[in-house]
C-alpha cells in the first residue's frame, strides 16, 4: 500500500514481464514513521531528495499515537476533572459532576486522528512517499518491504537508509502482559474504565504520569519502584515534590520494591508479590500496569545480516553524523541512543537529513531537555548542582518557590520552584529545573539559556512580564545573584 504517488519520483526499474518483484529506486529511505523518520523524511524532501518512508503501523509511531500525545490528553482531562472538584475554593459549585472515560477516549482519538492526518498530508505536500509495510534491511542501500496484503517490494536508495523503528515496552517474564489486567502502557491510554485499584510496575516517567492520571480520575493507586528514588536521573528535590503530592492525595508508593509475580485470586483481582530489602509483601489490585522500560529495536530489521552493528541492549550505535559503522545506513531516536525522547529523535532526524544532502551538521547539543507531565509537571534542562559539582564546577543555585509569586497563587497551583544552577566564577547558567505549573513550556526558556551561554544576569534582567509563572524564573536567576526581590536571599 502506498500513500503519496510512488510513481512520482520512484522509478520502477526491472518490472518486466513475468517478474515478482520490481526495484524502486529513490535517494533515500527511512525507516519508521515516528518522530524521527517523519521529520527526518520531511527534512530530507525539503533539501530536494526523493524519499520513502516505511511504517508498519501508523504514522506519528508511539509517540503520536499510543505515547507522548494520548497520554497528555489523558493528563488534561484528569486535571481538569480534579480542578473541577476542588473547584469550591474558587466558588465553583460542581455537586453531581460526572466523568465519562469512554468520551474522554473518543475525545483523546480525536487529537491523534487529526495529527496523524497532518502528518500524511505534509507528507503529501512535501512528496514523501509513505509505503505502509514492514522493511527489512537486506543490503547497504536496499531494503524489502512485505505489504500488509503479503506482497513484498524491493527499495534501493541512491544515497542512504535511515533507521528510525525506535522501542517496544519490556516485558517482565514473571508479569507476562494479557492485555486486559497486566497491561502495557500503550493499552493504558486506551482504557475505556478507570481501574477501581490500579498497581503500577515501574516508577519511572510513564508509570509515574499514567499512574497519576488514573489516581485523579478515581483508582486506588499503588506504585512500586526497584530503586530508592522515583523518576531516577532528576533533580531529587524536584521528585520530592512529586511524591509528596502523590502521597498526600492518598496514593501508594513503594520504592526500593521489586515486582516478582503475581496470583490471580478467586474474585479475578490479582495479589503482586513485592520483593522489599529480604521481606515479600503483597498488593491486591484490579489492573497492573508494568512500565519498567523500553528495549530499542535494532534487532530483526536486517541490520546485523548486513555488517550493522548493533549492541546486546538493541542500540545501533552512530557517529556525530547519526552513520552507523556502514556508511550509507544511519540511526536516529530511540534505536540509536538514550534518552529515548521524541524531541532528541526529531533533532537527530534533522542532522541526518542535512548530512544525506549533503550539508555539514552534527549531533552538538549543550542540554536535552526533560518534560515530565506528573503532578506538579517536572521541566529540566543541563546539569543539577550534583552533576556540576562532579564536573568540577564552583556552584551557584539560585531557587524561587511558586508559591511566592502572584501568578501561581491566582491559578491556585503553588506547589514547586525553579532551580538555576550557575557556574560561580562565571555565573553562566549549567542547568534549570523546574517542578510547578507549566514546568514542561517554561523549561524551553531554560533550554535557550544554556544554548546561548547566557549568564544568570541575562534572565535577572530580562524583563518577564506580570503576572506570569516565567517570573519565577527571573527571580530564581536573581537568587542565584543574592538580589531576588520577591523573597529573602542568603
Ligand atoms: P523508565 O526507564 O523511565 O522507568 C522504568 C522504571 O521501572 C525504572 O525506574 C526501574 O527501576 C523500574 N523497574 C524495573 N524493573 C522493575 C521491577 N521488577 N519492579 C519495580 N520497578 C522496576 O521507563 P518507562 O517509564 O517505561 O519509560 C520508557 C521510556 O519512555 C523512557 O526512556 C522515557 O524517557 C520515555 N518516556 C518519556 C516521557 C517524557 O519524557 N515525558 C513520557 C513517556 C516515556
Amino acid at each position: 500500500m502506498t500513500v503519496g504517488g510512488i510513481g512520482e519520483v520512484c522509478a520502477s526499474v526491472g518490472a518486466s514481464k513475468g517478474r515478482k518483484m520490481t526495484t524502486k529506486t529513490c535517494d533515500a529511505i527511512v525507516i519508521g514513521g515516528g518522530p524521527g523518520g517523519y521529520v527526518c523524511a520531511i527534512r530530507l524532501a525539503q533539501l530536494g531528495q526523493n524519499v520513502v518512508c516505511v511504517e508498519k503501523e501508523e504514522v506519528g509511531g508511539v509517540c503520536l499515537n499510543w505515547g507522548c500525545i494520548p497520554s497528555k490528553a489523558l493528563i488534561s482531562t484528569a486535571h481538569a476533572w480534579e480542578r473541577t472538584r476542588a473547584g469550591a475554593a474558587m466558588g465553583i459549585r460542581t455537586e453531581g459532576a460526572t466523568l465519562d472515560a469512554g468520551a474522554m477516549q473518543d475525545w483523546k482519538n480525536g487529537i491523534v486522528k487529526k495529527l496523524t492526518g497532518g502528518i500524511r498530508q505534509l507528507f503529501k505536500a512535501n512528496k514523501v512517499q509513505l509505503v505502509m509495510g514492514t522493511a527489512r534491511v537486506v543490503g547497504p542501500t536496499a531494503v524489502e518491504v512485505t505489504l500488509p496484503d503479503g506482497s513484498k517490494e524491493q527499495y534501493e536508495a541512491g544515497k542512504a537508509i535511515v533507521v528510525a523503528t525506535g522501542a517496544t515496552t519490556i516485558e517482565i517474564p514473571s508479569l507476562p502482559f494479557d492485555g486486559k489486567q497486566v497491561i502495557r502502557p500503550r493499552e493504558a491510554v486506551g482504557l475505556r474504565e478507570v481501574p477501581k485499584r490500579l498497581c503500577v510496575i515501574g516508577g519511572g516517567v510513564i508509570g509515574m504520569e499514567l499512574g497519576t492520571v488514573f489516581h485523579k480520575l478515581g483508582s486506588e493507586l499503588t506504585i512500586v519502584e526497584a530503586l530508592p528514588q522515583l523518576l531516577t536521573g532528576i533533580d531529587p528535590e524536584c521528585t520530592q515534590v512529586v511524591e509528596r503530592k502523590l502521597t498526600r492525595s492518598g496514593a501508594k508508593v513503594m520504592k526500593s520494591a521489586k515486582a516478582l509475580g503475581y496470583e490471580k485470586q478467586s474474585d479475578g483481582s490479582l495479589l503482586l508479590k513485592v520483593q522489599v530489602g529480604d521481606k515479600t509483601e503483597t498488593v491486591a489490585c484490579d489492573t497492573l500496569l508494568v512500565s519498567v522500560g523500553m528495549r530499542p529495536n535494532g534487532k530483526g530489521v536486517g541490520l546485523v545480516e548486513v555488517g550493522v552493528k548493533v549492541d546486546e541492549r538493541g542500540f545501533v550505535p552512530t557517529d556525530a553524523e547519526g552513520r552507523t559503522n556502514v556508511p550509507t545506513i544511519f540511526a536516529i531516536g530511540d534505536v540509536s541512543s538514550m534518552p529515548m525522547l521524541a524531541h532528541k529523535a526529531s533533532k537527530e532526524g534533522e542532522v541526518v537529513a542535512e548530512v544525506i544532502a549533503g550539508r555539514k551538521a552534527a549531533k552538538d547539543w549543550t542540554a536535552i531537555p526533560g518534560a515530565i507531565f506528573t503532578e506538579p509537571e517536572i521541566g529540566s534542562a543541563g546539569l543539577t548542582a550534583d552533576q556540576a559539582k562532579e564536573r568540577g564546577y564552583e556552584v551557584a543555585v539560585g531557587k524561587f518557590p511558586f508559591a511566592a509569586l502572584g501568578k501561581a497563587m491566582a491559578i491556585g497551583e503553588t506547589d514547586g520552584f525553579v532551580k538555576v544552577v550557575t557556574d560561580k566564577k562565571t555565573r553562566r547558567i549549567l542547568g534549570v529545573h523546574i517542578v510547578g505549573p507549566s514546568a514542561t513550556d517554561l523549561i524551553s526558556e531554560g533550554m535557550l539559556a544554556i544554548e546561548m551561554g547566557a549568564v544568570a544576569d541575562d534572565l535577572a534582567l530580562t524583563m518577564h512580564p506580570h503576572p506570569t509563572l516565567g517570573e519565577a524564573m527571573m527571580e530564581a536567576a536573581a537568587h542565584s545573584l543574592g538580589h531576588a526581590i520577591h523573597m529573602m536571599n542568603r
